[in-house]
């Protein structure tokens, strides 16, 4: 049997196991995908041990992903450039690690808005935190011309310029609404909208018709963002999908199978999130 598991502390809430156990069970692949709680001062001891536990690899999430960056024996260019890891494999007996977060957000927006064109186009991103770092790359790594990034911190938004270049624009929080002409998408990274956080109050009135405007909050499934966008006629696309993609290469890596994100797994996982989901 071929074990995984996600690694966070605390980690009760993480809904990967819904999500990989669907795919264990819709593939009939004899495997395991637990939670793992892993408090800090056991960090190093856990990755260095994966392979002995008998774990073909885990998943990463709050608060471990910088730390297990360094304690992997290495990692591909793109997860370099943001120094966090979401995902751990075991090859030829090194632990490898790696970062999905950046081809899960582009994967989900190429299946909610397939007509979208990045490349030459300019892109406005709310928030520079952890999930950011990883939106900011994917997006420049599909030929935007500028990525404006809005921060209520801006040091953090300065900070995304240094590591990325000069496509990274930093603007004021307070401006944003005034920077939303002439983008193709409008990003939220940041945690407010999110249930139990502060709501994200932002005048769309500037935003292009054709924009698409995503969020990466998913609990709620729409948020009010994504709901002031779609009364206006912009395309939406849920945060959930990238929650969804971000695991593909995950479960391709220890089991050995690509799975897909299928409508019905969308559902599954929506349900949990929302009993009363209905499409
Ligand atoms: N869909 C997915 O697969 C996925 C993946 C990862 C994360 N997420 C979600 O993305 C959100 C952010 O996660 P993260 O890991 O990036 O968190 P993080 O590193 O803690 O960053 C939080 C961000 O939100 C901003 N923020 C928080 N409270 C704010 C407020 N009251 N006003 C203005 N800005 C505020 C922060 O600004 P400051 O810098 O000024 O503090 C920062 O930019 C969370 O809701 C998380 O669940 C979703």
């Amino acid at each position: 049997m071929i074990k995984a598991c996600v690694i966070g502390w605390p980690i009760s809430h993480s809904r990967s196991p819904l999500i990989h156990g669907y795919w264990l069970r819709q593939l009939g692949i004899d495997g395991s995908y637990t939670r793992q709680p892993v408090e800090p001062a056991s960090l190093s001891k856990f990755i260095n041990e994966l392979g002995t536990a008998g774990y073909a690899g885990c998943n990463v999430t709050i608060p471990h992903k910088e730390a297990v960056f360094e304690l992997v024996a290495g990692a591909d260019a793109s997860t370099e450039r943001l120094g966090a890891v979401n995902t751990v494999y075991l090859r030829d007996g090194k632990v490898l690690g790696t970062n999905t977060d950046g081809e899960g957000f582009i994967n989900s927006l190429r299946q909610g808005a397939p007509d979208l064109k990045l490349a030459n186009q300019r892109a406005v991103i709310l928030g520079a935190g952890g999930a950011s770092l990883a939106v900011v790359n994917a997006i420049l790594e599909q030929g935007v011309t500028e990525v404006a990034v809005a921060n209520r911190t801006r040091e953090k938004a300065e900070m995304l310029r240094h590591r990325f270049g000069s496509r990274v624009t930093p603007i004021d929080w307070v401006e944003t609404a005034d920077q939303l002409g002439e983008c193709c998408l409008l990003v939220n990274t940041t945690s407010l909208g999110m249930k139990g956080q502060p709501a994200l109050e932002l005048d769309l009135s500037r935003l292009g018709k054709h924009a698409v405007v995503t969020d990466i909050v998913y609990t709620p499934l729409r948020t009010r963002l994504l709901e002031d966008a779609a009364a206006r006629g912009n395309r939406v696309v849920e945060g959930l999908g990238m929650l969804l993609h971000q695991a593909v290469r995950g479960f391709s890596l220890w089991f050995g199978v690509t799975p897909q994100v299928t409508e019905e797994l969308y559902e599954l996982v929506a349900r949990d999130i929302d009993p009363d989901f209905r499409r």
